[in-house]
């Protein structure tokens, strides 16, 4: 048989056309000839992964975040029933059908099938192209498949595992500072992870450059040493019963004499050089200068505030979280001359024009390219975190994420259900978060944390799902 009009196109032309066809056609059409297959092997055919979702016959692979929502809750008890129904499942033993639905079986080796066709044959070929991967609700993927994908995917800005049953173990790539584009991390309802995790997201995240600021005769130097602000008491004991101590740095802001946002130095008890420094910190404070200290709560245990814009924080408001981010997203362009933009204020605040508030009241850095590092590589560019239901999370897994220059792109924190955070690790870490918009901050109602009055409440009062203190209220 002679060669066909088709196989006679030049390649790009056939890779074009290819790009308008969908996962399965695309597995088809690399079984027709070698150069068929080596041309369904181009990256930027797969840029985007839902392997979850086309294993239920669903095709889309344009980027995430346009369809994303919250699933309702008999919508995540039925994926709850098929991951148990695969836990009983054994690919070398006599399937009991008795022990589960038929249908629930065959979806459930459907997806296992492809989750695995998709690490060993697709990803060595494609992974460093990939952009996103979304493996949310899926109730057969692994940490040691999670562990997999992330070591062939070092470009990833877009990873999702709400409600999978992976443990830390499955980001020890990570530990080797693999994925510094990483912008959204959705681990919602991953109640395995702890501290660990954080950890290893922080190595991953890659380091800022120290702030330095001239010294003597124009030489830079590494940086300089901040004046005290406060001295905040820890008030909730620790998961060991401790009380802790913090102080709160007053920051000066680049190139103005406006101070920026307060760092905050957690003080542990076992430590008594820490204790000690932290009673002359004090002693210098009482001295005179709390010029800088807009959290003026800090200090007596109340969260009251003089400013005019003051709002109460919304406990209980849930919405659809990566919904609600996109809106954000969306209309902070629109909003960008003035006026109010989501979780902004009135533009005749004494605060300024809206925009998402830090500590000390200063506008987040503008849209668009994350933090540069030497040589224009991008740094620590995380935009979107998640950690809702996370429960073994704690402070020292917040002070982790505020190490190595922060989060300074930071937007989107929900932090509820993670029932081991106190105050003083949530201080920490928003110290480190300039850019955290209060309307996409989100923690316990029973924590009087940063930006208490202005940031959401908790999520999961309602979610029959979901790590929550409150929950059978
Ligand atoms: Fe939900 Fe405390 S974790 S209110």
């Amino acid at each position: 048989r002679g060669p066909d009009h088709v196989s006679q196109l030049p390649p790009e032309t056939l890779l074009r056309l290819l790009g308008y066809l969908g996962p399965a056609d695309l597995c088809r059409c690399s079984q027709v000839c070698r150069r068929w297959a080596a041309l369904t092997r181009t990256g930027s055919l797969w840029r985007h992964l839902y392997p979850v979702r086309w294993a239920t016959g669903d095709s889309y692979q344009g980027p995430p975040g346009e369809v994303d929502q919250e699933p309702n809750e008999e919508w995540v008890r039925s994926r709850q029933h098929e991951g148990r129904a695969y836990q009983h499942w054994d690919e070398d033993a006599d399937i009991d059908e008795s022990e589960g639905s038929p249908w629930a079986l065959a979806a459930v080796r459907r997806e296992k099938a492809l989750l695995k066709g998709l690490g060993y044959h697709l990803l060595p070929a494609v992974g460093v192209s990939v952009r996103s991967l979304v493996l949310a609700y899926s109730s057969t993927v692994s940490s040691k498949m999670v562990r997999q994908m992330l070591s062939l995917c070092p470009g990833l800005s877009h990873l999702d595992l709400t409600q999978t049953d992976i443990s830390d173990s499955a980001f020890d790539c990570w530990s080797l500072g693999a994925s510094p584009r990483l912008q959204h991390l959705d681990l919602s309802g991953c109640g395995k992870i702890s501290d660990q995790t954080l950890r290893k997201l922080s190595v991953a995240l890659g380091n800022l450059p120290a702030p330095q600021v001239p010294g003597r005769g124009g030489r830079l130097l590494r940086s300089a040493p901040l004046p005290v602000a406060a001295l905040l008491d820890g008030r909730v004991p620790d998961a060991a019963g401790r009380k802790r101590q913090a102080i709160v740095f007053r920051a000066p802001a680049p190139g103005g004499p406006a101070p920026g946002p307060p760092r905050v130095w957690l003080l542990d008890p076992l430590e008594l050089a820490d204790i000690e420094d932290a009673a002359e910190w004090g002693r210098r404070r009482a001295g005179g200068d709390t010029r800088g200290l807009t959290g003026a709560s800090l200090e007596g245990g109340s969260s009251s505030t003089s400013c005019c814009c003051r709002r109460s924080r919304r406990r209980a408001h849930r919405t659809a979280l990566s919904a609600s981010f996109l809106q954000h997203r969306l209309s902070a362009a629109a909003a960008a001359g003035g006026g109010d933009g989501p979780g902004g204020r009135d533009s005749s605040c004494c605060s300024g024009p809206a925009a998402p508030r830090t500590k000390n009241g200063g506008p987040c850095p503008p849209e668009g390219p994350p933090s540069q590092g030497p040589g224009g590589a991008c740094t620590r560019p995380l935009r979107f975190l998640s950690l809702s239901g996370c429960h073994q999370v704690t402070d020292a897994g917040l002070r982790a994420l505020s190490q190595r220059g922060g989060l300074p792109s930071l937007e989107h924190l929900n932090l509820s259900g993670c029932l081991l955070v106190t105050e003083v690790g949530l201080q920490e870490l928003v110290s480190a978060c300039p850019a955290l918009n209060d309307e996409h901050f989100y923690y316990c109602d029973n924590i009087d944390g940063p930006h208490a009055d202005t940031a959401s409440g908790c999520q999961n009062l309602q979610c029959g799902f979901r790590a929550c203190c409150r929950s059978g209220e």
